[in-house]
């Protein structure tokens, strides 16, 4: 009982799955991150993708897709897009528009209350 009371647990959790989420496996698993970056920052001539237009970034993709590219440089990108679907490019736009570096992200102590005190 037990036992299939985990499965059914494991498998909500993997239907459960956001966007955001399937969006950053696919960049990890198609080793986007080897050019752009594992926080999506960019390294060298490889652009920054982290908080981008997600419909310019989607539009580039098709492009790429497509097997087109407007430079030498960007022919790069097509052997990378060429197998992704609609939905991957979904998923993975969403990643990048609302990417969150969660290692720096800020936060905030609610322990700490700062209203009442400079009234001065
Ligand atoms: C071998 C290196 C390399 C890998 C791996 C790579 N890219 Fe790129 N990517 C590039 C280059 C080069 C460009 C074009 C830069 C330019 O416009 O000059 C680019 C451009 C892009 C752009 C358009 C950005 C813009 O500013 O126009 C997107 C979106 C993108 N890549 C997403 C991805 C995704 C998603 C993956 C993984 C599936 C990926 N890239 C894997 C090298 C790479």
């Amino acid at each position: 009982m037990r036992f299939i009371l985990l499965v059914f647990l494991t498998f909500t959790s993997i239907l459960a799955e956001t966007s955001y989420e399937k969006g950053k496996n696919l960049y990890i698993s198609h080793a986007c991150y080897s050019c752009h970056g594992h926080k999506l920052e960019g390294i060298h001539r490889y652009p920054r993708l982290a908080n981008r237009a997600k419909g310019y970034m989607s539009y580039k993709l098709k492009h790429f897709r497509e097997g087109k590219a407007d430079s030498q440089q960007q022919e790069m990108m097509i052997t990378f897009a060429v197998d992704l679907s609609d939905e991957d490019i979904d998923n993975l736009t969403t990643y990048f528009i609302d990417y969150v570096d969660v290692e720096n992200a800020e936060s905030y102590d609610d322990s700490y209350e700062n209203y009442g005190d400079g009234g001065s």
